[in-house]
């Protein structure tokens, strides 16, 4: 878009571009040589180029609301058009005119405020551009100009996909049937049915794709008919390139047509023609989406029924049309494997051949018959024809170009069914024709959908320019001026590149696609090599197959790849004898005989491209015989949200949709075009001078353009009309001439203003010193006597709050007096007590060491003695052992061994008895000691109890002791005592340690004791062993004795026998007189002895 010179001063609005929101509004702050700086609204500094930056009307600012019609924009440029848009979106204004097109943004949410039948009532004869912009603003002016001027009226409905064509054309024919048609009542009137063919149409031309999920697949033309009347007698629905790839082949998340889902979806019916959930089915469940959000497939299919009925399709063929969509269903679930022979192929599995009977049995033909058409084809010769088995993927491809056939003569069936049922009115002449096409593609792959597609929006652009330049011309006509200066933008070059014969892409495609052995490859090499040069068309950079076209709205890249596949509409022969022998009459139908034709192939070639190519010629005949009307639908953002505009995005819009084109035809001409009055109105101001003098408003604006030197404007009749640029120049000089009045009318106000504050600030300020002296000094009285009142206050509560607290403190003294002094007592008389147990401990102790070693001592000296005795004891009887050889010595020695044994033994008795008694004793000073200890523990227990009572109290003393510190300094002797007291805790602390080590110490020597009186024991054990072996001595010895005995009365006999023997007698008589009573008592005292102490 060529932007006029712009007026750079500092302070004037502008427009300048940013990478993310297209352009922000800014303003310029400096000029730097030969760059701007500006300050954009977010206050972000840029320096820029002049050229690059846009004008800004400031006024902008003010309108909110913005305009509804761009032309009435005091700067038409492409920022001012975006941004206006963007405001009015905001305020849910979705409408917008740019001169006579209407640019509608999607809402994407309900506003039936917009569409109610009020609103109707309101367009209904409303001069256009009177109320706001509106799509029935649109269809009322058709309407009306085909009621006035009996002209064939069309209205062009474009935009990107979701953009809201199908919505906008719906409410055009609401409104179209509102105006023209009869009373309701009727259910199938024609407008009822008009209306009725949208859910029917959208229903099996209609599917989910990611950027709509009700995007329709096809173009469609409806041409409404009224008579005389202007009451509707007939329409005719005319249908665009169907996209048939998407009845076999989906992608995540899109879906197959609607039809099927409801189909799927209902109930009785779906379970008649043996179909489940559409998961099951081959060319529904590619994708995983079977749901629509806030849809039921089964309320859809009611409705679908519902337009059936209305449009007046009967219950056989509603019947046969839902068998035929099942048989598709079912044929998309036959599948096959290779069969014996090599290329051959077979069905795969029983479940396939269950799909396939049920297909067979819904098209109502052969089973067989369609076996054999899926996996053989039938190859004419001259010779006659040959039958060639296919391979597997053959076999799948040929199934689905079977379903693509039939679902694509299902839907002009269906089309052909809507027409003829609804009917077209032979006598009606005028007719308002509504056009949902999609709007310019441009993909980052572009096939060849995209390529026919914007094939057609090129017409349709060369269509659009053509009525833009007429309706520019028509304006300037009425306006009686020189209109020489538009320049018309023609893309006739780039129809020529698509569509001229004999050499242009289309005809060069379908020759490609006419010889068998071609690929994309040859078709690109013929196209660049008879298109070198060409301004239009150039090689793609990355690949030498695909080609760019310059389009009006952009380059796009088409890939070639698929072209000559999608321009090959192949009518296989067998398919069509196959159905053609269908007993359904519907089917039968869809498929009449095909003319008698000797073709060497089963395949007839007919090219979409020149297909469409003439639909499109068609179409443009009508349209051109026709009144246009615009509506470009602008897809406000990619997420389908409310409220989201995204800037780039639309801007992109426009450009494709022609609306900036439009723009730039009428900013090559006179873009600003103003009335007398309003021009005057603006800029009467610039020359004063001239107004109180002539009321000739032309005149006035003739004079005041010639005082600002402006050239090359025009004075039409009503209007003058003004170059791009000039009413900038204008408004930039208003700009200056209001700054200057401004800023002196502000100087002026600004005194009179001060001046007269002033004056009144001196006497308020006069009143309120006063006011203010007055209150300060009653305020210091109050406080004054406050103040006294306060000090007589607090020396009482002061004295209060001291006596409370000295009689505390008091209290506090008294009772830690009274606990200390208890404590120390205490632990003086325990110490005490203590100290007296310990003294008994030890004399006890002392008492019982002194006995045992006593004891010990003794019984050692009488062990030492009785050994010594023995000894002499042996070495007596050893003497009397040589006295008795000797005779008479011997019985002596006996006796006074006899004697020596008894002392010995009486001896070892009284021992005995005095270990006995020392051991008693023993056991009772140990338990006596034992007891001592146990008493002493309590005591130790309890003297820790005392202490750690006496630690808690202390602890509670502390506290106290801290809060008196707190209330009263004089606390602070006291806690000195505490101190002291502390230190004799410590100190009995320590006692108690010293008590405790000296009773550990008792009880090591206590210890000790008892070992001693084991080592006593012990050795008294081995005393009465020395006894027993002192015994067992006597014994040998009272044996020996015996023997001495025996010998001695042998020798005494032998004394007797001759004259000594009377001595030897009485020797003996004396020695048994002597011994052997001693000895005798001797042994029955040891038997008593014995049975008194067993242990011995
Ligand atoms: N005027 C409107 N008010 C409310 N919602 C709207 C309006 N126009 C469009 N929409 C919403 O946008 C969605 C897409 O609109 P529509 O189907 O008309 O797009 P389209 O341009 O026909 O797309 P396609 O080219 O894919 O068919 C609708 O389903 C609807 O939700
Ligand atoms: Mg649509």
């Amino acid at each position: 878009m060529p932007e006029p010179k712009m007026n750079l001063r500092k302070g004037a609005k502008v427009w300048v571009e940013d990478k993310s929101l297209a352009w922000v509004a800014a303003e310029i702050t400096d000029l730097k040589g030969k760059q701007v700086q500006v300050q954009t609204v977010s206050a972000k500094t840029v320096l820029v180029l002049p050229e690059k930056l846009f004008p800004r009307d400031a006024d902008e600012e003010e309108e909110h609301g913005g305009v509804d019609d761009m032309t009435k924009l005091t700067y038409l440029n492409e920022p001012g058009v975006l941004y206006n848009l963007e405001r009015r979106y905001a305020l849910n204004d979705i409408y917008t005119y740019t001169g006579s097109i209407l640019i509608a943004v999607n809402p994407f949410t309900k506003l039936p405020h917009l569409y109610n039948v009020h609103m109707m009532e309101q367009y209904k004869g409303a001069p256009f551009g009177e109320l706001s912009p509106h799509v029935f603003a649109v269809a009322d002016v058709s309407y009306r100009a085909m009621m006035n001027e009996g002209r064939s009226q069309s209205i062009l409905v474009s935009g990107e996909s979701g953009a809201g064509k199908t919505e906008t054309t719906k409410l055009i024919m609401q409104y179209l049937t509102f105006v023209g048609g009869r009373a309701a009542g009727d259910d199938r009137t024609v407008e009822q049915q008009v209306l009725e063919s949208n859910p029917l149409l959208e229903a099996f031309g209609n599917a989910r794709t990611v950027r709509n999920d009700n995007s329709s697949r096809f173009g469609k033309f409806v041409e409404i008919q009224f008579d005389a009347n202007g009451r509707i007698s007939g329409a005719a629905i005319r249908t665009y390139l169907l996209e048939r790839s998407r009845v076999v082949q989906i992608t995540d998340p899109e879906r197959n047509y609607h039809c099927f889902y409801q189909l799927c979806a209902s109930g009785k019916d779906a379970a008649k023609y043996k179909l489940a959930h559409p998961s099951h089915f081959h060319y529904l469940n590619q994708s995983r989406t079977y749901e629509l959000e806030g849809v039921s497939s089964a309320e859809e299919y009611m409705k679908t029924r519902r337009a059936m009925d209305i449009v007046g399709i009967s219950h056989e063929d509603q019947e046969a049309i839902f068998c035929t969509l099942a048989a598709i269903l079912h044929l998309g679930n036959i599948e096959f494997s290779p069969g014996r022979e090599h290329d051959s192929s077979v069905i795969k599995d029983q479940k396939s051949t269950f799909h396939m009977q049920m297909a067979a049995d819904l098209f109502r033909c052969d089973v067989n018959l369609l076996l054999a058409t899926l996996s053989t084809r039938t190859i004419q010769t001259r010779e006659g024809s040959i039958v060639k088995a296919l391979d597997c993927n053959a076999a799948v491809a040929s199934r689905d170009a079977l379903a693509k056939t039939v679902y694509a003569r299902l839907f002009d069936w269906l089309v052909d069914k809507i027409n003829m049922s609804v009917g077209q009115d032979p006598n009606s002449h005028i007719q308002i024709g509504v056009l949902d096409i999609y709007g310019f593609e441009c993909f980052k792959h572009n096939s060849f959908e995209q390529f026919c597609i914007n094939f057609a929006n090129e017409k349709l652009q060369q269509h659009f320019n053509e009525h833009v330049f007429k309706m520019e011309q028509d304006e300037y006509r009425k306006e009686e001026i020189n209109w020489s200066y538009i320049e018309f933008i023609d893309n006739q070059d780039v129809l020529d590149l698509i569509e001229k014969k004999p050499i242009g892409i289309i005809a060069l495609l379908d020759e490609a696609c006419m010889f068998p052995k071609s690929t994309h490859e040859t078709f690109s090499t013929k196209l660049f090599q008879n298109f070198r040069g060409h301004s239009r068309l150039e090689r793609a950079k990355f690949s030498e197959t695909d080609f760019t076209v310059s389009h009006y709205a952009g380059k796009v890249t088409y890939q070639t790849d698929t072209f000559l596949e999608k321009n090959r509409d192949y009518v296989v022969v067998e398919h069509c004898n196959l159905l053609a022998s269908s007993k359904c009459p519907f089917v039968a139908g869809l498929f009449p005989s095909p003319p008698e034709e000797s073709s060497r192939s089963s395949y007839k070639f007919s090219s979409v491209a020149t297909r469409f190519k003439q639909q499109l010629q068609a179409l443009m005949e009508t349209l051109n015989s026709t009144e246009p009307h615009y509506i470009r639908c602008v897809k406000p953002n990619s997420l389908n949200r409310p409220h989201k505009f995204e800037n780039l995005s639309i801007l992109h819009q426009l450009r494709c949709g022609g609306v900036l084109e439009a723009v730039r035809i009428s900013l090559a001409g006179y873009p600003t075009r103003r009335t007398y009055s309003e021009f005057v109105d603006r800029f009467g101001l610039l020359a004063p001078e001239f107004m109180d003098t002539s009321y000739d408003e032309k005149a006035l604006t003739e004079k005041i353009l010639r005082k600002l030197n402006l050239e090359n404007f025009q004075l039409g009749r009503t209007k003058v009309f003004l170059r791009a640029g000039q009413i900038g120049v204008l408004d930039s000089r208003r700009a200056e001439v209001l700054d200057t009045a401004a800023k002196r009318v502000q100087r002026r106000l600004r005194t009179y203003i001060a001046h007269r504050n002033f004056i009144s600030a001196r006497v308020a300020a006069i009143q309120l010193q006063a006011y203010c002296r007055g209150c300060l000094v009653r305020k210091m009285f109050a406080a004054r006597r406050e103040a006294a009142a306060a000090v007589c206050l607090q020396k009482y509560v002061r004295r209060w709050l001291f006596r409370c607290a000295y009689l505390k403190v008091l209290s506090a003294a008294v009772i830690l007096q009274s606990n200390i002094c208890g404590f120390s007592t205490r632990q003086k008389f325990l110490h005490r007590k203590k100290h007296r147990a310990a003294a008994l401990i030890q004399a006890r102790w002392r008492l019982c060491r002194f006995r045992s070693a006593f004891h010990h001592y003794k019984k050692s000296i009488i062990a030492i003695q009785c050994h010594w005795r023995q000894k002499l004891a042996k070495r007596e009887l050893r003497r009397l052992k040589q006295e008795a050889n000797e005779a008479g010595a011997l019985r002596l020695a006996k006796n006074k061994l006899e004697k020596q044994l008894e002392d010995l033994t009486w001896r070892l008795h009284l021992e005995k008895r005095m270990r006995v008694s020392t051991e008693e004793t023993k056991s009772v000073e140990i338990s006596k000691l034992q007891k001592a200890l146990e008493s002493l523990n309590l005591e130790l227990d309890a003297t820790k109890l005392a202490t750690i009572s006496e630690c808690n109290k202390n602890a509670v003393l502390q506290n106290q002791l801290e809060l008196s510190i707190k209330e009263k300094s004089a606390l602070e002797k006291e806690l000195t005592v505490l101190a002291e007291m502390r230190k004799e805790n410590v100190l009995l602390k320590s006692s108690l340690d010293t008590l405790e080590k000296k009773n550990s110490a008792l009880e090591h020597e206590l210890k000790k004791a008892l070992k001693d009186a084991s080592d006593t024991i012990e050795k008294l054990r081995e005393l009465e062993q020395k006894n027993t072996e002192l015994q067992q001595n006597m014994q040998s010895l009272e044996e020996k004795l015996s023997h001495l005995e025996d010998e001695n009365h042998v020798l005494r006999q032998k004394a007797l026998t001759p004259s000594p023997k009377s001595n030897r007698a009485n020797l003996t008589k004396s020695f048994s007189n002597k011994y052997g009573g001693t000895v005798n008592l001797h042994q029955s005292d040891r038997k008593t002895a014995y049975l008194k102490n067993p242990d011995c």
